[in-house]
């Protein structure tokens, strides 16, 4: 169960409100998941990932964003067990990094998860291009195709018609959730349930929070918007956990994605410590008082729960708010919950803004100035 240290004045009329227009939102599919997950797309997750274990030494998750953070933060995070590792392409444009992973992958056996909602992002699309002609080479193109899981919309999209057109096998990102709120769908577990994490406790974690954490959730909402209010525009989370750092990641895009538009929302940083106490730990100590620091506390050993009493009192004692989040466990069910409880908390604390915490036009703005660069535009 997620537990705050913190006790905003919460206005419930205002609360209720909110949450009921997040419930009824077009692109609120992501509340009922946990519980209201189709369990024959479930079955079949859990089928495709022990075929690919059984056949591959690597899958390669092509994607980006909201299509690539969510699985790439509890994988890193939890650090499974699985013959077959994840290799992850397609999240840069960057042509080192592309021939790093197409050497990485080498001669081994692979399979493919291409996600993207919408198919046309560029990155992705990039990528899969140059693996899915090693993968054709190496196979030949029926074999090949077996070998290639597709993620995408249910109707449409140029990585729609392809998938259908060749026959792939398709998992679908449903039309009432965003990338960034996508994790528990196909989009974060078929990479996961590869990886070897068990996806059955991580929902068990995600359909517990669906009632525990509308408190924690709400105040942590209008706690962020409280101190926004009072000239704090930036939000640092800090983990005492290394291997967390992607679950900042996805954190930044979250709140980043959902909140900074019309010139509103805080600023998402993130430090994990005590690694960053050694560098950014000053600045969070005697730097320009405009940020906050918002605990995300696992539970740890003893020397690292020192550290993080330590952290509270020296940064408090500098001049900066320090929220506390509790997390129960360090495993699936603790990820689970706490997934939850940041999507509430984000959707909730967007609309405190006055945003919508589900388009994003900011991004499709680069996608359109870059489409006009190379000349498609
Ligand atoms: O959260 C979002 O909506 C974005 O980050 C998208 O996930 C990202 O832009 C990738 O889009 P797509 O899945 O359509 O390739």
């Amino acid at each position: 169960m997620i537990t705050v240290n913190f006790s905003p004045k919460v206005d419930l009329e205002k609360a209720n409100k909110i949450l009921h227009e997040i419930a009824r939102n077009r692109m609120g599919g992501w509340l009922r998941l946990p519980r209201g997950m189709d369990m024959g797309e479930f079955v079949r997750i859990k089928e495709a990932a022990k075929k690919i274990q059984d056949e591959s030494e690597y899958l390669v998750c092509i994607g980006i964003g909201g299509s690539y953070l969510g699985h790439r933060a509890i994988i890193e995070a939890l650090r499974p067990k699985s013959e077959t590792k994840i290799i992850y392409a397609g999240n840069s444009l960057s042509r080192r990094e592309l021939d790093r992973a197409l050497e990485k992958v080498g001669d081994h056996d692979f399979s493919i998860n291409v996600i993207s909602k919408s198919g046309t992002t560029l990155e992705p699309a990039m990528a899969f291009g140059e693996f899915k002609k090693k993968l054709i080479e190496k196979y030949g193109e029926t074999e090949a195709f077996s070998r290639i899981y597709a993620t995408t919309d249910r109707h449409q999209g140029a990585l729609h018609d392809e998938a259908e057109a060749a026959g792939y096998t398709r998992f679908v990102v449903p039309d009432t959730i965003g990338g960034r709120y996508s994790v528990l769908s196909a989009v974060g577990l078929l990479p996961m349930a590869v990886a070897g994490v068990n996806i059955d406790k991580l929902l068990e974690g995600a359909s517990a929070a669906v009632e525990t954490t509308v408190e924690p959730a709400t105040k942590y909402a209008f706690m962020r918007y409280d101190l926004a209010t009072k000239g704090y525009d930036t939000e640092v989370f800090a983990s005492f956990e290394p291997a967390t750092m992607y679950f900042n990641e996805w954190l930044k895009q979250l709140f980043g994605e959902s909140e900074g538009k019309n010139q509103q929302g805080v600023f998402p940083a993130s430090v994990i410590y005590s690694t960053d106490l050694h560098s950014l730990g000053q600045f969070m100590q005697e730097g320009r008082r405009n940020l906050w620091e918002t605990i995300i506390d696992f539970p740890t050993d003893e020397i690292n729960e020192k550290v993080v009493a330590a952290v509270r009192i020296a940064h408090a004692q500098g001049g900066i708010p320090v929220l506390d989040i509790g997390v129960s466990s360090y495993d699936e069910v603790g990820f689970g919950e706490l997934i939850y409880f940041f999507e509430l908390a984000c959707a909730m604390s967007a609309k405190l803004f006055g945003v919508n915490p589900f388009d994003q036009p900011g991004v499709e703005a680069y996608k359109a100035e870059l489409k006009k660069l190379m000349g498609n535009g």
